[in-house]
């Protein structure tokens, strides 16, 4: 049976007997209400090392004062069974006073790549994503962490925070997993009525149809046009409220304005609002 462990003392120890039986150790960290995309992640740290570890903490610090913390969607039992039939070797599951002492006054702050897209419309949250994360980094010391290419700027802010902090951390990528009608997936579409969740795959045919465009027309390649497009595909369904259409440098994050450097990928990327709930998407086309 899988092992839960609720404190850092716990975790730590277990970590110093598979280093001495030099075992190699995967981490997934998640804040739990599992789908196939987390799963996805635990498969492949199981392919790629002898122990993973995954983690569920709905970390407070990365969620502003209106969001969605309080309703965060839990569910322990369903989610240590899934790992545990995934092969997870052990759940780190601390509780917040376990994380964050009354008197926690330690922040990271990785700027720049943190500002745009998701930091502008949610300030703060890539702060208590990367203070969470060094912390489990730091608890949790893996050889490799995986993420999901979902939350694209989320690995953008990881990948410069273990260059610049020299975590000695590999960080691992992997491709977002749909469901059949190609919307990505993800712990909030649980709030989705039928119809909005009818609605919601037009994240994903907004960009394709920059894909698109980006492919079959490489002349009219430049951040304005991909950005139109998207819009343009959101715009014909009624119930989608974007916050943003983006085309930006895939390293960077930089918007881009109109023309695209010979050679260069672009991050696409998107955030729609269906009623209460907000989706996010993104595609990634390399340079
Ligand atoms: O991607 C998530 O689920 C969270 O942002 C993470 C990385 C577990 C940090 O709380």
């Amino acid at each position: 049976v899988v092992e839960v462990l609720t404190t850092v003392g716990a975790m730590r120890a277990a970590l110093s007997e598979w280093r001495r039986a030099a075992k190699t150790v995967g981490f997934v960290p998640t804040m739990g209400y599992l789908h196939d995309g987390h799963l996805a992640l635990v498969r492949r740290a199981g392919q790629e090392n002898d122990i993973v570890v995954a983690s569920i903490f709905v970390n407070p610090l990365q969620f502003g004062p209106k969001e969605d913390l309080a309703r965060y969607p839990r569910d322990f039992e369903r989610d240590s069974k899934l790992l545990e039939a995934a092969g997870v070797t052990a759940i780190f599951y601390p509780d917040a006073s376990e994380m964050y002492p009354p008197d926690f006054s330690t922040s990271v702050e990785v700027s720049r790549v943190s500002e745009g897209l998701e930091g502008g419309v949610r300030p703060g949250h890539f702060r208590g994503v990367a203070t969470v994360v060094s912390k489990l980094f730091n608890i949790v010391t893996a050889d490799k962490a995986y993420f999901g290419q979902k939350d694209a700027q989320q690995i953008a802010v990881i990948k410069r925070m273990v260059r610049d902090l020299n975590f000695g951390i590999e960080i691992v990528v992997c491709p977002t997993v749909r469901e059949k009608d190609g919307l990505a997936m993800s712990s909030r579409n649980v709030y989705l009525s039928a119809e909005e969740r009818r609605a919601a795959p037009v994240l994903r045919i907004a960009l394709e149809a920059a894909a698109r465009l980006w492919h079959e027309a490489p002349e009219q390649r430049n951040g304005e046009n991909l950005r139109k497009i998207m819009q343009a595909v959101l715009d014909s369904e009624s119930l989608a409220n974007p916050d943003y259409v983006s085309a930006a440098d895939p390293a960077s994050l930089q918007e881009y304005a109109a023309e695209i450097p010979s050679g260069n990928g672009v991050l696409l990327s998107l955030a729609v609002r269906f009623g209460a709930t907000r989706l996010i998407d993104n595609m990634l086309i390399e340079g």
